[in-house]
């Protein structure tokens, strides 16, 4: 007898749906698994036999061929254990053959036919309401996840036999419910981290603002010490609170890479990554046999802190610099393509010379020219040019640092981020872009328009700093930003003036 349950497997962060057909014939008792599995589905041949004899069935004594649908494809994941293991008993007589028909079905299988969670089930819960699916059949711990996909019956479970039971309607299985709302107030930003704590520092702090404000790559240079990695760890919460679509968005990158638990913990705030600086290419952007999301991804919708820039493999700041202008990345390997999105925040931080103390007052530091400027050197031109702000965060003063004087808490500098970022997404309604940093040229053209006064100063700027094409640009961005904190409709020279003295990094070197 023939009959067939559907699954889905993996491609980067989509679902494809599999068809698993099981066929059982007279003959030789074996079993077989043909349509292009890779060795883990090979292995889910052990676990599928194991499970359904020790759930109290017995596994068919007959000639059992299981065929995984698309033929062509890489399949791969424990999550074709349950399907699989179903289709065998339907084939067999203990299912009705339709009965499974409306329903997608992921699980990994223990020896004793329990239900162990899998990765990537958002991906295939978009999947079943794209395809047209009733609802899922998903590992219990999966489902509040799959849950997030409206429209759908997420139907929780622990083991075989009640999955059995289900299908034979001998048993009902509660659907596990979306709870919007407190998945937005978990996404809140944690109470662990305020920018109140850091004391003194307000240029830093106006610059981390403006980055908030209009989504723009920054660099902090400053002694150890200096509170540059706090500052950085506090960017997420004077961010936007994330939107639905968004919290989805993240989610399902979350869900590709390690299921429930770092899912959980993406949930806090956004997305707050940071890689130490001996990365590989491939753990920053992303890749792999089958490709899987890199730390940028991660970081998509959040903020990537890359802390000691200039520590990292040169290879590896190459490979961060188209991403970072595309906001996604495409990832190919024999036959497969993925592509990830990271439209996060660059913070990097650095020192201003291998030391740690150039600049600072006192002059204590003890490098030499040479090897300041081949410490700096390490960092490209065309990558320092993307980050717009580039700010010193020197020694905080001992006063400020132990001033009673409070200073303003997150909740009120994301009021006005928040306010900002209203203006952009009114500037940007028609167009796929959300903030000023995502602008293209064509768009600075439009929205960063500056008087004659303005103009003279971003020339004279470009002349004695030697500014590229994309650090005026930047410029510009970065005004347009500071204009909208301002809640100005023109791009005046204080704002121009302002966004000018972000581009700290070019002038220093001498
Ligand atoms: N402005 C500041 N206000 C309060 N504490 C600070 C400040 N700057 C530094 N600190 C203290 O110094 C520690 C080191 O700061 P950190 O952010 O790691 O410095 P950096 O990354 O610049 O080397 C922090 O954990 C904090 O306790
Ligand atoms: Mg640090
Ligand atoms: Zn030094």
């Amino acid at each position: 007898m023939l009959a067939k349950t559907s699954s889905c497997s993996l491609n980067g962060i989509d679902a494809f749906v599999v068809d698993v057909e099981a066929d059982i014939s007279l003959g030789l008792p074996v079993f077989q698994m043909v349509g292009l599995a890779e060795a883990s589905v090979r292995e889910s041949k052990e676990r599928v036999r194991a499970a359904v004899n020790n759930s109290g069935y017995s596994f068919p004594m007959d000639r059992v061929v299981v065929n995984l649908a698309p033929a062509d494809v890489q399949k791969g994941g424990s999550g074709l254990d349950l399907p699989v293991a179903v289709a065998i008993l339907a084939a067999s007589g203990l299912i009705p053959a339709d009965a499974t028909r409306p329903y997608l079905l992921s699980g990994e299988l223990s020896l004793d036919g329990r239900i162990k969670p899998v990765r990537g089930v958002l991906p295939l819960a978009l999947t079943a309401r794209d395809k047209g699916f009733k609802g899922l059949l998903v590992p219990k711990e999966n489902a509040e996840e799959a849950a997030l996909v409206d429209g759908l019956d997420v139907l929780p479970v622990t083991c075989l036999s009640q999955v059995v039971d289900f299908f034979a309607g001998h048993a009902s299985i509660v659907p596990c419910t979306r709870d919007a709302e407190g998945m937005q107030n978990a996404f809140f930003p944690g109470a662990d981290k305020d920018l109140s704590d850091v004391q003194g520092q307000a240029h830093a702090k106006r610059a981390l603002e403006i980055a908030a404000a209009g989504g723009h790559h920054l660099m902090m240079t400053g002694p150890p010490g200096s509170g540059k990695s706090m500052l950085a760890r506090r960017l997420a919460t004077i961010l936007p609170v994330l939107s639905f679509d968004e919290i989805l968005e993240v989610a399902r990158i979350y869900s590709v890479v390690g299921g429930l638990e770092t899912w959980k913990k993406a949930s806090a705030s956004r997305p707050f990554r940071a890689p130490h600086h001996t990365i590989s290419d491939a753990g920053l952007v992303g890749g792999g046999a089958r490709p899987m999301p890199g730390e940028i991804s991660l970081a998509h919708h959040g903020v990537l802190f890359m802390d000691e820039l200039p520590e990292f493999k040169k290879n590896v700041l190459e490979v961060l610099r188209q991403p970072l202008e595309d906001g996604r990345v495409t990832i190919a390997r024999a036959g497969i393509k993925a592509v990830f999105p990271c439209q996060f925040m660059l913070v990097a931080a650095m020192n201003p010379c291998p030391c740690g103390y150039f600049s600072e007052p006192g002059n204590t530091c003890t490098c030499s020219r040479t090897q300041i400027q081949a410490y700096r050197a390490k960092i490209s031109g065309p990558l320092v040019d993307r980050l717009d702000i580039q700010v010193a965060v020197p020694r905080v003063e001992f006063a400020e640092l132990v001033s009673p004087k409070k200073a303003e808490n997150s909740l009120l500098v994301r009021s006005r981020v928040e306010k900002a970022r209203q203006l952009q997404a009114q500037r940007f309604a028609a167009t796929a872009i959300f903030c000023n940093a995502r602008m293209g040229s064509q768009d600075i053209r439009q929205c960063c328009g500056v008087d004659k006064g303005g103009r003279h100063l971003l020339a004279q700027a470009a002349d004695a700093l030697m500014l590229s094409a994309r650090a005026c640009h930047s410029i510009l961005k970065v005004a347009r930003t500071i204009a909208d904190l301002d809640n100005a409709s023109d791009i005046r020279t204080g704002h121009l003036a302002e966004a000018i003295q972000y581009r700290g990094f070019d002038r220093k070197t001498d």
